[in-house]
């Protein structure tokens, strides 16, 4: 298992400077294992979507000594929803997923495991400045960065893989 970007395999908790233990019992679950039937961005699974943000998060805040078992662990159940978003607003009628869907991770999250004040609050208001309410924590504005960062290096991937691949077959 690799996070977007990185060669180190997240599963070895030496490669991964601890991250796997801090974060194995969520990996899992079979719940959050679920995140892997939807899509996210592109080509990218909400599940892999998740690793993504959940690793970085470990990454910077352990770089700005922040806590980064909250980040890592709120950062793999920030997108926590479980529903196709693509096709969410024709069958549930809410046109605003971008603005629900954080209270509806923290539901779930808050459904199967204990979390800290910080950590829920990573979740809740990990979309600023769409979900008014500012972060309360350093580790929310960490999540509110790599969220965006993440979201645009895996539509860029896609994108790329898309452009490259029509180019080689207009050349063949
Ligand atoms: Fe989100
Ligand atoms: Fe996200």
């Amino acid at each position: 298992m690799y996070a977007i970007g990185s060669k180190k395999n997240l599963l070895n908790n030496e490669l991964s400077n601890g991250y796997y233990e801090t974060v194995s019992d969520l990996l899992e679950n079979e719940m959050v294992l679920k995140m892997k039937n939807f899509m996210q961005h592109g080509n990218t699974t909400t599940f892999q979507h998740c690793v993504n943000v959940s690793y970085y998060n470990y990454k910077l805040c352990k770089l700005f000594r922040l806590d980064a078992r909250a980040g890592a662990r709120a950062g793999l159940l920030h997108d926590f929803f479980l529903y196709d978003w693509h096709t969410h607003t024709k069958e549930t009628g809410d046109h605003f997923h971008g603005m629900t869907h954080p209270k509806a991770a923290l539901k779930n999250a808050c459904e199967h495991f204990t979390l800290s004040d910080k950590e829920k609050d990573i979740i809740l208001k990990h979309m600023f400045p769409l979900t008014i309410t500012p972060p309360s924590y350093r580790e929310t504005v960490v999540i509110v960065l790599v969220d965006k960062y993440c979201g645009l290096i895996e539509t860029a991937a896609h994108l790329l893989s898309k452009i490259s691949g029509n180019l080689s077959s207009a050349a063949e």
